[in-house]
């Protein structure tokens, strides 16, 4: 299947020192057009042309994307360490490598046991979103219709690790399980049906109709590779209990649901509802908030929400 499907690829994150020798493609009405040939090297002067030209996203052969994937883990110190390159272009060189990332996990779910790769990835990631005051928007304001699930992963991630930074006093370790649970939080979707990755709006309406069983699907699998820590574990099983009992797959009820999960179905919630998926628009912040405050008691802890809701308001720097 790999070699019919292109991914996108920030033009941001293409840097000519290093960059393997692989076809690039420009999208155009839907059709992906040869834009550079292997043996041809993309320089500084293809970055300013398709800056002009307001080009943000070339495509790469799904079959390249695994040197793709490669090239970014193993530069991203070096990328995310260039003083050149500012903080907007920084999150998405992080995102795109994120995405890489849960796009190969969905490829090939054995490769979830590969813990070190995801660990180093949410490290960086959260350095990221500690040091720059608007890292979440500039991660959610990169939104890919056609991937969404990959950028909704790398959204969740981000903003649960915010959200337990600023509620919390937590451990290193257990941030980074955080991050990790909350980036294959979706994970057990790959189980539902061998084709779902190739409809990538059957996913999203997937997704958004809560089928019942990624949570524990997921769960199960990474239990199974045995590399996860409990927390990253809870989260993919339980991010869509309810806090009146009426969730899934387990029915906890109020603080039976551990907190990490109850705070992983907030910020699942409120990243899918503002951020532009196929078939629905962004909703605007407050809307969102607005729509998720109706189901407090129901869905969610009234405290928690409350609390979650001065922090992605910005009116809470600390609890
Ligand atoms: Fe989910
Ligand atoms: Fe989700």
């Amino acid at each position: 299947m790999k070699s019919r499907f292109y991914r996108p690829l920030s033009i941001a994150c293409i840097s000519p020192a290093y960059f393997p020798d692989i076809c690039l493609f420009v999208k155009n009405n839907g059709n992906y057009i040869l834009y550079k040939n292997h043996d041809r090297k993309f320089t500084e002067a293809d970055r300013h042309r398709l800056e002009r030209t307001n080009t943000e996203f070339l495509y790469v052969r799904s079959g390249d994307m695994d040197v793709v994937t490669e090239y970014l883990e193993q530069n991203l110190d070096t990328l995310l360490a260039r003083t050149d390159i500012d903080s907007g272009a920084k999150g998405t060189i992080l995102y795109q490598t994120a995405a890489n990332y849960v796009t190969d996990v969905f490829d090939e779910p054995d490769k979830t046991a590969d813990i070190i790769r995801c660990r180093s990835l949410i490290r960086h990631l959260m350095k990221y979103v500690a040091g720059h005051e608007d890292a979440l928007k500039a991660l959610q304001s990169i939104t890919s219709q056609n991937y969404y699930i990959f950028t909704h992963s790398v959204q969740m991630a981000a903003l649960m690790m915010l959200v337990h930074d600023r509620l919390f006093e937590i451990s290193h370790d257990e941030m980074i399980d955080v991050g990790i649970g909350s980036l294959l939080h979706d994970v057990g979707l790959v189980f539902l049906s061998g084709d779902l990755l190739n409809k990538p709006d059957a996913l999203a309406a997937i997704e958004y109709h809560k089928v019942k069983q990624h949570a524990r699907k997921g769960y199960e699998h990474l239990k199974s590779a045995g590399t996860l820590g409990e927390v990253s574990l809870t989260i993919v099983r339980h991010h869509h209990e309810k806090f009146d009992g009426s969730g899934y797959p387990s029915g906890l009820k109020g603080d039976d649901i551990p907190r990490s999960a109850q705070l992983a179905a907030l910020c699942d919630t409120y990243c899918a509802m503002t951020t532009e998926r196929p078939k629905h628009n962004a909703l605007p912040k407050s809307e969102a908030l607005r729509i998720m405050g109706e189901e407090v008691g129901s869905t969610f802890s009234p405290e928690l929400f409350k609390r979650f809701e001065a922090i992605v308001t910005g009116r809470a720097e600390t609890a």
